[in-house]
């Protein structure tokens, strides 16, 4: 019998979740709403809502998975990557619950707990498979050969997809975050009516850095002419730099998948909760013959579910860590 209480902090959401023997029982999420004023996450916000938080969200996840706290038997938390003063708030809590109820802690790092998201529901993925993580700080394809034994074989070398996607909605005057409200718009949208460059990166390497400026520079001059451009076409402007977004993406994914020969493929993090991106993968898989793993939306997302999940399976080998461990901003794998 394995309780594993997860704890979730990186970023703007709270979370706690309850994971006993390898099933998720419970999956609390808080939101902090204070940052859609600021157009982006504002840190020394984000930890003091995470410091507000933190207990109730904990409390509710062990109400919810019906147990005592006295019950749990190790501690998940995310070490890293992330905003080091919301990390330091889930990170201490950890610390502090480990040390009173005298039992393990487990550190986590964010995107392999993304990626182990996909060992919450059936159907499982089998080693080694290939992970397109997509978030609002990484754009990564992995080679995931175990649990933990995970190699990144293409990466973003500036901003991230979701950054795109959330600095684009900036620049149209949409709050943060930006990227669900393309999604919907560009379901009304005709995703052919603009067409944006491709980068041309090589490998298996990714670039979203001037897809912004192009499309900076196209509203810029399409605002000249009419300044009531971006709200007579809102829903196609979204559906076309949303097309672009995905065809940058899956391209290099299918690049990954012949080079090493790979046909069982997942998506993972923020992004991969966009349902252009969830549709496009689904018709690719089905043209090239990949079985395809496509997380619940619940899980796509920030949560503690996946830091529950991934402990567990540190829990497993009884991969422990000190009192002495300190969060990470940065942290590779
Ligand atoms: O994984 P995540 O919750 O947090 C990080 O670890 O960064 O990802 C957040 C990112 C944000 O950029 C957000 O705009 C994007 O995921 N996102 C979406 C959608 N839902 C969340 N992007 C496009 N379409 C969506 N439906
Ligand atoms: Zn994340």
């Amino acid at each position: 019998m394995a309780i594993i209480l997860g704890i979730e902090s990186s970023c703007d959401e709270t979370s706690a979740a309850i994971c006993i023997n390898g099933e998720i029982r419970s999956n609390v999420i808080a939101n902090q709403l204070v940052h859609q004023h600021y157009g982006g996450v504002v840190p020394e916000l984000a930890s003091r809502a995470h410091q507000q938080n933190i207990i109730p969200t904990i409390q509710e996840a062990i109400s919810n998975a019906k147990i005592s706290k006295n019950e749990v038997d190790a501690v998940a938390f995310t070490r890293g990557p992330g905003l080091l003063g919301s990390l330091l708030v889930g990170t201490s809590f950890a610390k502090a619950f480990a040390l009173a109820k005298n039992i393990p802690l487990i550190e986590v790092n964010h995107m392999q707990a993304h990626i182990l998201a996909h060992f919450i529901d059936d159907p499982k993925p089998a080693f080694p498979f290939l992970c397109l993580t997509v978030s609002g700080g990484h754009t990564q394809i992995v080679l995931v050969k175990g649990y933990f034994d995970m190699e990144i074989v293409g990466e973003t070398l500036d901003d991230a997809a979701g950054e795109a996607f959330d600095k684009t909605a900036k620049i149209l005057g949409l709050p943060y975050p930006g990227g669900p409200l393309i999604d919907k718009y560009a379901q009304e949208g005709n995703p052919l009516a603009f067409t944006f460059p491709e980068p041309q990166i090589p490998g298996l390497n990714y670039s979203f850095s001037g897809l912004k400026t192009s499309i900076l520079y196209f509203l810029k001059e399409q605002t000249k002419q009419n300044p009531h451009f971006v709200e007579q076409h809102l829903a196609d402007i979204c559906a076309s730099v949303q097309h672009r977004i995905i065809t940058i993406l899956l391209g290099k994914l299918k690049r990954a998948a012949q080079e090493y020969a790979i046909k069982d493929i997942a998506i993972a993090g923020g992004v991969s909760a966009n349902s252009g991106l969830r549709k496009a993968l689904q018709e690719l898989a089905d043209s090239q013959d990949w079985k395809v793993y496509i997380p619940k939306f619940e899980y796509c997302t920030d949560n503690a579910a996946m830091i529950a999940m991934a402990g567990y399976h540190k829990f497993l080998k009884q991969d422990f860590v000190g009192q002495d461990i300190a969060p990470l901003a940065r942290m590779s794998f």
